[in-house]
C-alpha cells in the first residue's frame, strides 16, 4: 500500500492512503510525559497499544459505539477512518488522580460520587489548558449539540468499561478520548484506548497498570502493559 506522511505526534505516525477517507496509524515505542518533557522508550508499547485498543474498540461496538479502527494490517499498523478531529481531550474520572487530586487537594484514591467529565483544549504549545462550553463554542470548536454529544459518548464509554474491566479486577480510574467527524459531521470515536490514555488499577492491590508506572518512574513499566494485555486478551509476551 502506497503512503505519504500526514503527521508524526508523541505516539503514533499519521500516513495518507490511496483512499482519501482513510488514515493509516503506525503505534511507536515513543513515550513521552508531561507534555514531552520527559522522553523514552517502553519496549513494544506500540504493538500492545495497537492490540489493546484493537480490543477495547471491538467491545464497544458490541455495545453499539461506533469507532474510527477499520482494519488491523499489522501488530503496529491500523487502518482508521480519516475524520476531522475535534481539538478536545476528553477526560472521564471516576477516581481522584494525576492533576484532578493535585488541582483540588484531594487524595489520589479518593471515588468521586459520580463520574467527572472535563475538556483540555488539545495544543501542545499551551500545555492542552483545560476550558469550557463558552471557550469551545466561542473558538468555534465545536457546537453545543456536538459536545453534548462527546459528553454523552464519553460517559456511555465509561459504563461500558468500568462494568467490563471490573470482570478482569482493573479499576478504571480515568482516561481521555479524542472524537473527530466524519464527511456528515457525525462524530465518532478516535484515537486509541490503552494505557498511554488512561490509569488503570489492579482491584486488588490498586498496583498502577498504566502509563503512570513511567510517568512517575516506577518501574516495571513493560510489565504493566504487557499485564493488561493478558487480563483483556489472554496473550502473554
Ligand atoms: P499527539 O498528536 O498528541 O502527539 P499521537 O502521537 O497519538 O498524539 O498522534 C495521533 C494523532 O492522530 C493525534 O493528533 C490524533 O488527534 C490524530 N487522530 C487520531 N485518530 C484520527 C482519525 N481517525 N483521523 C484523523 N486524525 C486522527
Ligand atoms: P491527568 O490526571 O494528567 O489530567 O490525566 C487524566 C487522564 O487523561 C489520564 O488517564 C491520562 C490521560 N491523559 C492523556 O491521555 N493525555 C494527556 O495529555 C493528559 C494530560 C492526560
Amino acid at each position: 500500500m502506497s503512503k505519504k506522511l500526514l503527521y508524526e505526534g508523541k505516539a503514533k505516525i499519521i500516513y495518507e492512503t490511496e483512499n482519501p477517507d482513510e488514515l493509516l496509524v503506525y503505534y511507536k515505542d515513543d513515550a513521552t510525559a508531561g507534555n514531552g518533557a520527559k522522553k523514552g522508550t517502553i519496549v513494544d508499547k506500540g504493538i500492545m497499544n495497537n492490540k489493546i485498543t484493537t480490543f477495547f474498540f471491538d467491545l464497544l461496538a458490541k455495545k453499539g459505539i461506533e469507532h474510527h479502527y477499520l482494519k488491523v494490517l499489522s501488530d503496529r499498523e491500523v487502518l482508521v477512518r480519516k475524520l476531522e478531529i475535534i481539538p478536545l481531550e476528553v477526560v472521564v474520572r471516576n477516581i481522584a488522580a494525576g492533576s484532578l487530586a493535585a488541582r483540588l487537594g484531594l487524595k489520589e484514591g479518593t471515588p468521586m460520587k459520580c463520574p467527572i467529565v472535563e475538556l483540555y483544549y488539545k495544543n501542545d504549545d499551551l500545555n492542552d489548558p483545560m476550558i469550557n462550553h463558552y471557550h469551545i463554542k466561542a473558538m468555534e470548536m465545536a457546537s453545543e449539540a456536538e459536545i453534548k454529544t462527546v459528553e454523552e459518548a464519553a460517559l456511555r464509554v465509561n459504563e461500558i468499561l468500568v462494568d467490563y474491566l471490573k470482570t478482569k479486577d482493573i479499576t478504571l480510574v480515568d482516561f481521555k478520548l479524542e472524537y473527530g467527524r466524519d464527511g456528515n459531521g457525525k462524530i465518532i470515536l478516535a484515537d486509541e484506548i490503552s494505557p498511554d490514555n488512561c490509569r488503570f488499577w489492579d482491584s486488588n492491590t490498586n498496583e498502577k497498570l498504566d502509563k503512570d508506572r513511567f510517568r512517575r518512574d516506577m518501574g516495571n513499566v513493560e510489565d504493566a502493559y504487557k499485564e493488561i494485555l493478558k487480563r483483556l486478551t489472554g496473550e502473554v509476551r
